[in-house]
C-alpha cells in the first residue's frame, strides 16, 4: 500500500522546447496545449494574478487592526516568504515546464499521496480564490454603479447565506449576480484560448498599473508624516499592534501575493519555458512587492491607520481629500480591473492543474480533454467556471479567504522542500535556473510559509481538516484506484 501511496513520478529532462511544441502532450490522438506565451506575457500574467483584493480590500483592515503604519513591514515580511518560495518555483518550473505547478513538483519528489493533497489544496488557491475575489469585484462594481445612481437592488448583489459568529444566517439576498456574471464571462474567455486570455489580461494589467501609479504620484503630496507616528503602535494584545501585530498583518496580507505561482501553471504554454518561467515568476513578484510597499506607505500617510478599516481603503483614504475626487473614481475603476485579472488568471490556472492530475489518472479523463480548435482544457474550464459561479453567487465565502491562504501556504512549503529533495535524488537533471544557496533558502522558505500558515490554522483548523477529509475520500474513491503510475508499477 505504501509503495502505491508514496510512489514518485520519474522526471525526464525536458530538453529545449520550441514554440508550438508540446511537452506534455495530451490524451492519445487529441490536441495539445498551445505554446505561445512570451516572457512579457508571463510577467503580466503574474501581475494580473497578484494585485487585487489583497491591496484594494484587505490592506486597510490589516493596518487598522494589526500593524498600524508598520503594515509596510508586514508586506515586506510576507513578500520575503514569497520570494523564497518564488525562487523554488522558478527552479522547478524551468526544469519541468508542465501545467500542474506544485502538484506536479510534489509528484516528482514526495510521492502521489502528497501530490494529491497539494493538488487538492490548490483548488483552494485557485477556484476558491477566484470566487472570493469575484465577491470583492461585485462590491466595487456596485459601489461605482451607486455613485451614478444605478446601484443594484440588495437582493441581487448578495449571496443568500452568510456566516455570523459561526452560525449560518439568511441575508435576505437571492444571488450575487455581478459575481456570477464576471466568473461566467471570464470562464468564457478561458474557454476560447490562452492567447486571447493573455491579451485581455495584459490590457487589464496595464489599466491597474496606470491607476496605481496615478495614486502614488498624485496622492503623495497630501501625505501627512504625522500619520506615520508611531510607526509601530504599542502592542494591545496578541496580534494587535507591536511586533506580533506586524506578523499577524503579514499573514493577512499574504493573500495579496497569492497568484505569482499561477505563472507556473502556464509553463505548458510558454514559448521558451526554461528561460522565461523564472523571469515570469520572479519578475512579477519583485514588481508587485515594490508596488505594495509604496502603496501601503502612501495609504497610511494619507489617513490615520485606525480609519482605514473599510472594504475599499484606497478609495476611503482619497475621500478625505475633495480635490482628489477624480482619483477616487480612477481607483475604483482600477480596482475593478485589478480584481478582474485576478479572477481571470485563477480561472485559467485551475483547469490546467486538473488537466495534469487527469493525465496521471488521479481525476477522471474528461479533465484532460483539449479543445480541438482552441487548444484549451475546455471541459475542465466549464466545470471550474460552473463551480466558481455557484460559490460566488450563493455561498458564504468570506470565511473561506483564510482557507485560500492556508492551502496556498502549504503548497509553497511543499515546493520549497521538494527542491532540496530533487537536488539529492536527481542531481543529474539539467536545471536552467538554480535556487542560490539552496540549503539555506529552501528550509527557510518552508519554515516561513509554515509559520504564516500556523496563524490562521490555529483559528480555522476545523475547516482545513474538513476540506482535507473530502479530498481523501475522493483520492481513495477514485485516484488511488486509477493512478496510471501506480498501476504501471504494480504490473511490473
Ligand atoms: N493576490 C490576489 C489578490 O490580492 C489573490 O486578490
Amino acid at each position: 500500500m505504501s509503495r502505491g501511496l508514496f510512489i514518485t513520478k520519474p522526471v525526464a529532462p525536458s530538453g529545449h522546447v520550441d514554440a508550438g511544441e508540446p511537452v506534455e502532450g495530451s490524451l492519445e490522438g487529441e490536441a495539445t496545449l498551445k505554446r505561445s506565451l512570451t516572457a512579457t506575457q508571463l510577467v503580466m500574467l503574474g501581475i494580473g494574478a497578484v494585485i487585487g483584493a489583497g491591496i484594494f480590500v484587505l490592506s486597510g483592515h490589516a493596518a487598522a487592526e494589526h500593524a498600524g503604519p508598520a503594515i509596510v513591514l508586514s508586506f515586506i515580511v510576507a513578500g520575503f516568504a514569497c520570494a523564497l518560495a518564488g525562487l523554488c518555483y522558478a527552479e522547478f518550473s524551468a526544469m519541468m515546464p508542465v501545467s500542474g505547478s506544485a502538484y506536479s513538483y510534489s509528484y516528482a519528489t514526495l510521492g502521489e499521496f502528497v501530490a494529491w493533497f497539494i493538488g487538492w489544496n490548490l483548488v483552494l488557491e485557485y477556484l476558491f480564490a477566484a470566487s472570493t475575489v469575484a465577491v470583492g469585484w461585485s462590491g466595487y462594481l456596485n459601489s461605482l454603479l451607486t455613485t451614478f445612481g444605478m446601484g443594484l437592488p440588495a437582493s441581487l448583489a448578495a449571496a443568500p447565506l452568510n456566516v455570523v459568529d459561526g452560525s449560518i444566517v439568511y441575508t435576505g439576498g437571492l444571488i450575487n449576480l455581478p459575481a456570477v456574471a464576471i466568473v461566467a464571462a471570464l470562464s468564457g474567455l478561458c474557454y476560447v484560448g490562452i492567447t486571447q486570455s493573455a491579451f485581455i489580461n495584459s490590457i487589464i494589467v496595464a489599466i491597474k498599473v496606470v491607476v496605481i501609479t496615478l495614486f502614488v504620484v498624485f496622492a503623495a503630496k497630501y501625505i501627512n508624516p504625522d500619520n506615520w507616528v508611531p510607526f509601530i503602535p504599542e502592542s494591545q494584545g496578541p496580534g494587535k499592534y507591536g511586533y506580533d501585530g506586524i506578523i499577524r498583518g503579514a499573514s493577512v496580507v499574504f493573500f495579496a501575493y497569492i497568484g505569482f505561482d499561477a505563472v507556473s501553471t502556464a509553463a505548458g504554454e510558454a514559448k521558451n519555458p526554461q528561460r522565461d518561467m523564472p523571469i515570469g515568476i520572479l519578475g512579477s513578484l519583485v514588481i508587485c512587492t515594490i508596488i505594495y510597499i509604496i502603496v501601503s506607505g502612501v495609504l497610511t500617510g494619507l489617513l490615520p491607520y485606525h480609519m482605514l478599516s473599510t472594504p475599499k481603503p484606497v478609495a476611503t483614504a482619497l475621500e478625505a481629500y475633495p480635490a482628489l475626487g477624480w482619483l477616487k473614481l480612477a481607483v475604483e475603476i482600477g480596482a475593478i480591473a485589478g480584481l478582474s485579472s485576478v479572477i481571470l488568471v485563477m480561472l485559467m490556472g485551475q483547469p490546467r492543474i486538473f488537466y495534469s492530475m487527469a493525465k496521471d489518472g488521479l481525476l477522471p479523463k474528461f479533465f484532460a480533454k483539449v479543445h480541438p480548435k482552441f487548444q484549451t482544457p475546455y471541459v475542465g474550464t466549464i466545470i471550474v467556471g460552473a463551480f466558481a459561479c455557484l460559490l460566488a453567487g450563493f455561498l458564504p465565502i468570506g470565511l473561506l479567504g483564510e482557507l485560500v491562504s492556508m492551502g496556498t501556504l502549504l503548497a509553497f512549503a511543499t515546493v520549497c522542500v521538494g527542491v532540496l529533495i530533487l537536488r539529492s535524488t536527481r542531481p543529474d537533471l539539467p536545471r536552467p535556473f538554480r535556487v542560490p544557496l539552496a540549503v539555506v533558502v529552501c528550509p527557510l522558505g518552508a519554515v516561513a510559509c509554515l509559520y504564516l500558515f500556523w496563524k490562521p490554522f490555529s483559528e480555522h483548523w476545523h475547516l482545513m481538516t474538513g476540506w482535507t477529509a473530502i479530498g481523501m475520500l475522493i483520492y481513495f474513491g477514485y485516484g488511488y484506484r486509477n493512478s496510471k503510475l501506480r498501476k504501471a508499477a504494480n504490473a511490473a
